[in-house]
């Protein structure tokens, strides 16, 4: 297969050889992996930006676009067509850029839709990424991070000494994550060996794949062997209630071990499995310094005339060889401004109220994004007492309550200052919406005491909070796209001169991975068409 691609009579070698003496090792290694000769690094099909040059023998120039938005797509999409000399103008209500990539620092003013206005008091250093907060590795968000200079570190998603707290299951007091790790996994594995044992597997497994799977469950949920029933008996694995130390002190395993009934009852065993997630398993990263620091590069990268901000798009006009798009200037004036092709990269719900003329099944098509909804309550602390009194080096605590998470930061350990993270979805984020700014600490307040007791409420410094529903121009947390459906398909393509991009066109919703790989598919759809005869 990949020999037929090679003029007749040249060898690979030397025809690798030939690449690499002209082009150098990467051409070599580029060629290699065409051949299918190289291992290849990435999953993603290869994205090749515009360039100015493509026009070269075209005859054609760039032309110029108007991107409805200055979130992530937004920015994204006119950054990506600026490469290839694109005229782009990128019209955003809010006065800052990055939509619900949205960092609050001390002094970020926020007024909701419910009238309420905030404005943070957190301490230097101190932030909240109210928005978006992790990028896994394989995430393309990072590619752009290297290429914008926006340096990362690591974010730390799990945590074994991070807890979990059930209490409508009767849990009386939260447990650490290992803790329920070697319970779940050793119960299970138990099971799992006495039904193998028996014969109950008989018809799935032989002799052998029993044998094998009897040695992985003695390791893997640290069970006895067969004379002792494939007993789970609690280990070390557990944790400690006095840590093994010097001379005499070998530590005191913690116990006692509850029952397999009650380890079942409590249900904490659901929160492991949050990790198995593509999106979600470690090592994960965050931008130093605050997610931000991502739409600001974008934005700087763009620079202040291509980004126009507190500016309300309020309609838009598609022709035959141009796009209007009407917007709110700063000033409450009315503004217009005429393009040969927009980027509507706003949120679906968002651009639906929109007057345009796109019509009707465009229109029935944004209606059919279902609108989610979170919140996240930042509490900024005095002390950093989750790690000397917790021992809690970042991670999540998991919980039944409706705070749902507690997030403690990856960044700044044993630094004065810190700031826990609550961060629930849906019905609970629209109750904690429902309150004033005020009463929504107090509450996550209440809730988080039950876990870490009083520090929690008497540390407190400052609190500040966004529910995503009440967020002006954005009014969601994501939208879920109805997958395979004609609506979908719709979208994915451009009506008219307009296209439209954003993390609800992808298989990434609610990940600014979505966000940037909907601008480049809708980059590279426009490019195309640009350089079409
Ligand atoms: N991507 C969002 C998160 O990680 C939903 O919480």
């Amino acid at each position: 297969m990949a020999g037929s691609v090679l003029p007749p009579g040249v060898s690979r070698r030397r025809f690798l050889s030939a690449v690499g003496t002209a082009g150098g090792a990467g051409a070599m290694f580029a060629t290699m992996g065409a051949l299918g000769l190289a291992p290849t690094a990435h999953a993603s099909p290869r994205y090749e930006p515009p360039r100015r040059s493509d026009f070269a023998l075209t005859g054609r120039g760039a032309a110029k676009v108007v991107v409805l938005g200055g979130g992530i797509a937004g920015l994204a999409a006119a950054y990506e067509l600026t490469k290839g000399g694109y005229d782009c103008t990128v019209l955003e209500a809010a006065d800052r850029p990055g939509g619900r990539n949205f960092t609050a620092r001390g002094g970020t003013v926020q007024t909701d839709l419910r009238g309420d206005t905030q404005t943070a008091a957190f301490s230097e250093g101190i932030y909240l990424n109210a928005g978006p907060a992790r990028i896994a590795q394989w995430m393309v968000t990072l590619d752009y991070c290297r290429e914008l200079g926006v340096p990362v570190e690591v974010f730390t998603n799990t945590n074994a000494s991070a807890f979990v707290y059930n209490e409508a299951a009767g849990m009386r007091q939260p447990e650490r994550i290992r803790t329920t790790k070697a319970d779940v996994y050793g119960y299970v594995s138990e099971l799992l060996a006495k039904a193998t044992d028996r014969g109950a597997l008989d018809s799935e497994l032989t002799a052998t794949d029993k044998e094998r799977l009897l040695d992985f469950l003695r390791d893997w949920g640290a069970i006895g062997n067969k004379a002792s029933g494939w007993r789970y008996a609690g280990t070390s694995r557990r944790g400690y209630s006095t840590d093994p130390g010097a001379g005499d002190q070998a530590g005191v395993p913690l116990g006692p071990v509850p029952s397999l009934a009650r380890t079942f009852a409590e249900g904490a065993g659901r929160y492991l499995s949050f990790d198995f997630a593509y999106e979600q398993a470690m090592l994960m990263f965050q931008p130093v310094g605050g997610m931000d620091r991502i739409p600001l590069a974008l934005a700087r990268a763009l620079g202040p005339r291509r980004l126009r901000l507190r500016t309300a798009v309020t309609g838009i006009t598609n022709t035959a060889d141009k796009v209007g798009v009407a917007f709110l200037e700063p000033n409450g004036t009315q503004g217009h401004l005429v393009a040969d092709f927009c980027v509507a990269a706003l949120p679906p719900r968002v651009l639906a109220r929109i007057p345009h003329n796109l019509g009707p099944e465009i229109q029935a098509a944004l209606g059919k994004w279902q609108i989610g909804t979170a919140a996240k309550i930042g509490l900024e602390y005095r002390s950093r007492w989750w790690e000397t009194d917790c021992r809690i080096y970042g991670g999540i605590t998991h919980t039944d309550l409706d705070i749902e998470r507690i997030w403690y930061p990856s960044h700044g350990f044993h630094g004065p200052r810190g700031l826990l993270v609550n961060y629930c979805y849906g019905n609970h984020a629209r109750q904690y919406g429902d309150l004033a700014p005020d009463a929504r600490a107090q509450r996550a307040v209440e809730q988080g005491v039950k876990i870490h007791g009083g520090k929690h409420r008497t540390e407190l410094a400052s609190a500040f909070s966004v529910a995503w529903h009440l967020m002006p121009h954005i009014e969601s947390a994501w939208a879920t796209p109805p997958l395979g459906t004609p609506a979908y398909q719709l979208l994915g393509k451009p009506a008219g001169r307009v296209y439209f991009a954003g993390d609800w066109l992808t298989h990434l919703t609610a990940w600014q991975a979505g966000a940037f790989e909907s601008a480049r598919l809708a980059v590279r759809q426009l490019h195309e068409r640009v350089l079409s005869p």
